[in-house]
């Protein structure tokens, strides 16, 4: 017997293109849809993050293939790979972006190429290569772009990460209004601070986010993200419990995009300052 979601989900057999997913975020991602009877086939640069997936995932049906997804040719043998397999494509995740933190006046060209390769540009190849498969499978279809906060709100000291991830937020809506008459959807999915071994190469400070009394202030459900607090939204997009949504974006933060600048500080409660003995001490 099937349960409610299963039945409603109609993931069971369907196979999802997945950029990064061998760790991080992406790994959950796979980990969830696998969980669901996806099909994934997964690109990733971390040859040894991969071959440990595959090791994991190693009872199911999956491709795994170690390359870069800013690699035009690479993932366009991804996604011949996976019509050699399967013969159909449902779902992109695109899940590959990172940056790096320094003021804008600090940065240069070179870096600005980087990161506009890293989270915007094989967007683009990848939902080229996607939506005429999916177009001619006629069975829709769904695509999934990991954006971030930092797409809707200043995000000093990443100016050029935030200003790309906003395009593919803004491309989205666009391709999701294009490929509608095809039921072919896309939607985003924006976290706030979920740590994966990428994110902790920014920690500086205090680990205030981190700590559980610093998440009391800065996020509303008052602690940090978990990778499936991310894959959750994945997979609901994924599904056919999504299918009346498109081009629009989820929100896996705890309420920061909400909270948007108010802390809740001990005893003082929400503020959209830092108390001054906060400041004096
Ligand atoms: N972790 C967070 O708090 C957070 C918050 C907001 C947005 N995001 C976004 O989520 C996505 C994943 O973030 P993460 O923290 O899991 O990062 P991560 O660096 O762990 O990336 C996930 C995987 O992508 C792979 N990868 C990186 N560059 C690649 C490339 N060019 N080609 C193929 N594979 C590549 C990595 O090897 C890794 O296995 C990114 O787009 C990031 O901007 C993350």
């Amino acid at each position: 017997m099937t349960g409610w979601f299963e039945q409603r989900s109609g993931l069971d057999g369907t196979v999802a293109v997945i950029t990064g997913g061998a760790g991080g975020l992406g790994q959950a991602i796979v980990h969830d849809l696998v969980a669901n009877g996806v099909r994934p086939a997964v690109l990733d640069l971390d040859a040894e993050a991969a071959e440990a997936l595959r090791h994991t995932i190693a009872d199911r049906d999956a491709l795994v293939q170690v390359g870069d997804a800013r690699d035009p040719d690479t993932l366009a043998a991804l996604f011949a790979a996976a019509d050699e397999r399967w013969g159909r494509l449902d779902t992109l995740v695109n899940v590959v972006g990172g940056t790096f933190r320094a003021p804008f006046t600090d940065t240069t060209p070179k870096g600005w190429d980087a990161l506009l390769r890293t989270n915007l540009l094989h967007v683009f190849h990848a939902c080229a290569l996607a939506a005429p498969r999916m177009r001619a499978g006629g069975r829709g279809g769904s695509i999934v772009n990991i954006t971030t906060i930092e797409a809707h709100r200043a995000a000093p000291g990443f100016a050029v990460y935030a200003a790309a991830k906003a395009a593919v937020e803004q491309f989205g809506r666009t391709l999701a209004v294009e490929l509608a008459p095809d039921r072919i959807r896309v939607n985003n999915v924006a976290p706030d601070f979920v740590p994966t071994p990428n994110l902790a190469r920014f920690s500086h400070g205090d680990g205030a986010m981190s700590d559980p009394a610093g998440a009391r202030v800065a996020i509303p459900l008052g602690r940090p993200g978990q990778v499936t607090d991310v894959s959750n939204c994945v997979v609901f997009l994924a599904s056919a419990l999504s299918a009346y949504l498109t081009g629009t974006t989820l929100h896996p933060d705890g309420g920061t995009s909400a909270s948007a600048g108010w802390f809740n500080w001990p005893d003082t409660g929400w503020a959209n300052y830092a108390p001054l003995r906060y400041l004096q001490s």
